[in-house]
């Protein structure tokens, strides 16, 4: 179900709270979250697999306020993480470490002795480099690590090339070959267990082709180590599947899942999955005040309070991202405007040729924001970060402050 949605007199609401009040009370720029929508979502996922051995890691990347991971461990989801930093807000949430798999290229030292100690599910090898100081560190920690490789299909994602991770060109995973040898490499390396086999091909897809390309790839592998006495108890798919932001057609999450299982099942494997965009980007609005209207010489400009430092997908990434007026007016003209935010960067825009009637003082929503939103947020051009809202029905509550001028410079020294 949609939680954004305009009631009968023209105002968007944030399940059964007005937008335009929430904006009101926090101050913008402010994100707020759908709590039914992210327990919606998570259930989905869930269901769809059913009976089938599985486990939901979220991304914690997509977005990783606490209140968001604690509500998705209550649900019983696991996570995927990409640094330390990642795994403490897990454990700070209450997240479960044994229900925890750690992607990313350059792992240190230090966050794999971290993540050892914590005792998680899986580190997910992204090279032959890395295999070795894992097991050099499980060694020196005397914890056994397991391990699953992450494997790098080759498979054309046809997504942004931004976002693309499973192509030969992409600085992810081990191609299909060499995971064969490094698993072999692996099986004798001490301080090492192989657990699983993983794969991550891209994010934003909207079609189930590449993922079962990939799939298809990834399964005849297991079969060839089967052959070779190397034995995966799971499959770890990554994540990826795509949401609607303006006329997509993503599959939905219950033909995403039926599709995996259809190329995994009989073949005794447990089914993990790392949904992030989709599970957060529909549960999360942004909302922002008009301040001024400028008039160009070839365009007109809707001068928000929201930035690309609060919102970057649009800059770097020329996303689309859907603007509406919280309140439908129907006394000032409909214009067309670039959204436009108060960094001094030409590239700093949330949207261009939009159609609005809107005057100053008047609240945005952009819509499809709780994924990757705040969480790359930033302090550029000295701005403090924004205020993060949980809403559940008509309750709702701070999950994060909006920042101030001491945040600004904490840890700096005069
Ligand atoms: N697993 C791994 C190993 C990943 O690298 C990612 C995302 C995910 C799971 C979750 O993918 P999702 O389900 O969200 O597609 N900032 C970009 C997206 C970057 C995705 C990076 N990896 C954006 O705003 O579009």
């Amino acid at each position: 179900m949609e939680y954004f949605v305009r009631n009968e007199n023209g105002s968007m609401m944030a399940e059964d709270v007005s937008v335009s009040s929430l904006a009101s009370q926090y101050g913008t720029p402010l994100y707020v979250y759908s709590e039914r929508s992210l327990r919606e979502h998570f259930a989905e996922f869930d269901e769809s697999a059913g009976d089938f051995p599985h486990l939901i890691c979220y991304a914690v990347k997509a977005n990783s306020n606490l209140s968001v991971l604690s509500l998705m461990a209550s649900l019983g989801a696991g996570f995927d993480i990409v640094s330390g930093g990642e795994l403490a807000r897990v454990i700070r949430a209450g997240g479960d470490p044994s229900r925890v798999v750690y992607s990313g290229v350059a792992k240190t030292e230090s966050e794999i002795a971290y993540a050892l100690n914590a005792g998680i599910l899986s580190f997910n090898v992204e090279s032959e480099a890395e295999m070795e100081r894992i097991s050099k560190v499980a060694v020196s920690e005397n914890i056994t690590a397991r391990v699953s490789v992450r494997v790098n299909p080759d498979v054309d994602a046809g997504t942004h090339p931004y976002i693309s991770t499973g192509l030969k060109t992409n600085k992810f995973g081990v191609p299909v070959e060499r995971a064969f040898t490094l698993y072999q490499r692996a099986r004798d390396l001490p301080g090492i267990k192989i657990v699983g086999i993983d794969c991550h091909i891209g994010s934003q897809l909207t079609s189930l082709a590449p993922f079962e390309d990939a799939l298809d790839r990834i399964v005849k592998l297991i079969i060839r180590l089967r052959n070779e006495g190397i034995v995966i108890e799971h499959i770890d798919v990554g994540g990826g599947l795509g949401v609607v932001y303006n006329e997509e057609v993503p599959p939905s999450r219950k033909s995403y899942m039926d599709a995996i299982l259809n190329k995994i099942k009989g073949l005794n494997l447990k089914l993990i999955c790392e949904p992030g965009r989709s599970m957060v980007a529909n549960a999360g609005i942004l909302i922002s005040r008009c301040e001024y209207l400028k008039e160009g010489e070839t365009v007109n400009f809707c001068i928000v309070d929201t930035a690309m430092n609060d919102m970057i997908r649009p800059s770097l990434y020329q996303a689309w991202m859907k603007i509406e007026e919280a309140e439908l007016r129907d006394n000032v003209p409909d214009e067309v405007y670039n959204v436009v935010g108060p960094v001094c960067e030409t590239g700093d825009f949330l949207g261009k040729e939009r159609h609005l009637r809107v005057a100053a003082g008047d609240y945005l929503v952009m819509q499809g924001a709780g994924a990757y939103g705040f969480s790359m947020s930033s302090n550029y051009n000295s701005r403090p970060r924004a205020c993060e809202v949980m809403v559940s029905g008509s309750k709702h509550r701070i999950i994060r402050k909006r920042e101030t001028a001491e945040d600004l410079w904490r840890g700096e020294e005069l």
